[in-house]
């Protein structure tokens, strides 16, 4: 272990827990409240579930003496973000029968629910256990989903990374039988003393571990951004993948006022060959799980790992001596977007795939706008499959031939086609979820993010920049759920209607940006910007995007790999 200071309390919690047991299922049984005890609300996030309480109405509660009015968001694993057309109706009556009735694709290619109550907790595990999805491992201190490149259209490399996300998902699973026995009611595992998590041991890993698997030249799952991550060399002329180049120690969350703390992008550890990717991510976790500080959760992300204990070279040898082969020189490869590619594809296998812009991830009926009831009317005819992107959209994947004009209908028919003509700004943005259910949140997103981009698209339109893509992203505290400090527009909560502005990012997700200004009222964002994105439409180079002039023109230094994240900084306080 790295350090001899006090351990954190969770790691007693979860040592303690039998295997992630403790006094949960006592506690969700309980009728008295709609909570549960402090030891519980962290267990729980290993099940998928994290608690939370509406605060739009808090202080209302709390005037009334009433307890909060709390509820549980609850998160699917779902390896590379694909649903059969049955489970998508399975899981739209789910959200309708326990949850408030939306779905939301979150950045990390999966669904959540929001609005669980205690009492219904039980019957909805058990309906998503029968639609042959579950939510272990979905948040906790353990690998969570694997994401993998979202788009089909390169049928067979995609079914291989897809397969591979499976594969690490489920070898890095936790093989303890508390999920099934709390939520399914399963019998007990016959001497749970008996039982053993062969990687993670009783203390698991001593932070949250998140992996994902990219195709070039799309870094739609945003590599740089995860504690591990597989970049798949293709080769050209026989379209195989030959391996894949690791990268390690990327993460976004940091914390404000604390400048020990800061977003890092990935370093390359190495290359393995596809049958040794499992093997990798095993020994990757194993190296984390025994250096990983696990007194300060608030340093304890494999990338402070790696840059606590002497950098990539470190923590390659320790990777390296329990590997039984040598990892391989890195391959070359280039990325050139984040985004997805919306519309209408055809795959290499003959499939149709539709790709759609669903704003902030969310799927529900909104007016005019009934996308939840269109899904559900394609779901019902699709003999194909949904595939959320890691941009919180949606692909309408794997179509035949036979029924891509019944389908089209339906498009047409709800006007989803609309989402495609989306400015550039629009169609490239992701916000975090926030306020009301998120505990965390200094200041909106999901809620705010589309009406500020309506807004800034009058500037955008102005200057004839309609369709041009510039990454704009979102969140309510620094955290960093929406990754934004990877967009070339980044705004992070710094209190209520208060945001700190982030520029300079890479187009393809291979730079950081850095602070611009800071507590911006939302209000003043708009008239912030739009100088800039003037001076940009005058003065940007062919080709030249965003957040490279941004750094040309002088308005932010281009960040390092994070350590210096809080370095450098030009300007900082909004009225200087
Ligand atoms: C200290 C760090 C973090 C904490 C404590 C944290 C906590 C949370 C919480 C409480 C939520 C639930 C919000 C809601 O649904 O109401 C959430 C959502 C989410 N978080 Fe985090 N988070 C952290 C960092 C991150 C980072 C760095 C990522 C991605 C790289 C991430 C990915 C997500 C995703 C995908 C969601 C689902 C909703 C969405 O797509 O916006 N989180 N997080
Ligand atoms: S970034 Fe912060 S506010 Fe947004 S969902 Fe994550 S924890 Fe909540």
């Amino acid at each position: 272990m790295s350090t001899d200071k006090k351990l954190h309390k969770n790691e007693s919690i979860k040592t303690e827990s039998n295997f992630l047991r403790g006094n949960l299922e006592a506690e969700i049984d309980d009728p008295l409240t709609g909570g549960i005890s402090d030891d519980s609300i962290q267990l729980i996030k290993f099940h998928g579930s994290y608690l939370q309480d509406d605060r739009d109405v808090r202080s209302e509660r709390r005037k009334k003496k009433l307890e909060k009015a709390f509820s549980f968001m609850l998160r699917l694993r779902i390896p590379g973000g694909k649903v059969t057309a049955k489970q998508w109706l399975d899981l739209d009556k789910i959200a309708d029968t326990y949850a408030n009735g939306t779905l939301r694709i979150t950045t990390r290619q999966t669904f959540q629910f929001h609005g669980i109550i205690k009492s219904v907790m039980k019957p909805t595990m058990q309906a998503i256990n029968e639609t042959l999805l579950d939510t272990i491992a979905a948040c906790g201190d353990v690998n969570r989903n694997v994401m993998c490149y979202a788009n089909p259209h390169a049928s067979e490399v995609h079914a291989e990374v897809e397969k591979l996300a499976k594969d690490i998902s489920e070898h890095l699973l936790p093989k303890t039988g508390a999920w099934h026995e709390i939520w399914l009611e399963d019998e007990l595992v016959a001497d749970s003393k008996q039982e053993e998590e062969p990687i993670y041991g009783k203390t698991y890993l001593p932070r949250k571990f998140k992996t994902v698997i990219a195709v070039p030249p799309s870094n739609d799952v945003d590599i740089f951004a995860h504690d591990l991550g597989f970049i798949a060399i293709v080769d050209e002329k026989t379209e195989k993948i030959t391996g894949y180049n690791v990268t390690v120690g990327g993460g976004m969350g940091m914390t404000h006022g604390r400048e020990d703390t800061y977003p890092r992008t990935a370093d390359i550890l190495g290359f393995c060959k596809p049958n040794q990717a499992v093997e990798v991510a095993e020994k990757v976790v194993l190296v984390q799980k025994e250096f990983g500080n696990r007194s300060d959760r608030a340093q304890a992300r494999l990338k402070y790992t790696i840059e606590h204990n002497g950098g990539i070279e470190w923590f390659r040898s320790e990777v390296q001596k329990l590997l039984k082969f040598k990892l391989g020189e890195e391959k070359p490869y280039e990325f050139t977007t984040m985004g997805d590619e919306y519309g209408w594809v055809k795959g290499t296998d003959g499939k149709h795939h539709l790709t759609l812009y669903i704003q902030s991830g969310r799927v529900k009926d909104t007016g005019k706008y009934k996308l939840k009831t269109a899904l559900q009317e394609i779901a019902k005819i699709h003999d194909g499959t949904f595939i959320m992107t890691a941009n919180q959209n949606l692909i309408i994947a794997e179509i035949s031939d036979e029924n891509k004009p019944a389908i089209e209908k339906l498009v047409n028919e709800y006007q989803l086609f609309k989402s495609l003509h989306h400015t550039g700004l629009r169609l490239n943005s992701i916000s975090c979820v926030a306020l009301p259910t998120c505990g965390l949140a200094l200041a909106e997103s999901e809620r705010y993010l589309p009406d500020l981009i309506t807004e800034l698209e009058e500037v955008m339109k102005a200057n004839s920049l309609r369709d041009d893509a510039i990454t704009i992203r979102m969140t309510g505290c620094p955290n960093g759920c929406g990754r934004p400090y990877l967009g070339e527009i980044g705004f992070v909560g710094k209190g209520p209607n208060s945001y700190n502005v982030y520029l300079g990012a890479a187009f393809n997700g291979t730079r950081l940006n850095k602070l611009y200004r800071e507590s911006v009222p939302g209000d003043n964002i708009v008239p912030l910007l739009k100088p800039i994105i003037t001076d940009y439409a005058n003065n940007r180079l062919k080709g030249e995007h965003f957040g490279d002039f941004t750094i040309r023109a002088g308005y932010v230094n281009a960040a390092d790999q994070g350590p210096g994240f809080h370095e450098d900084i030009k300007y900082k306080s909004y009225l200087n």
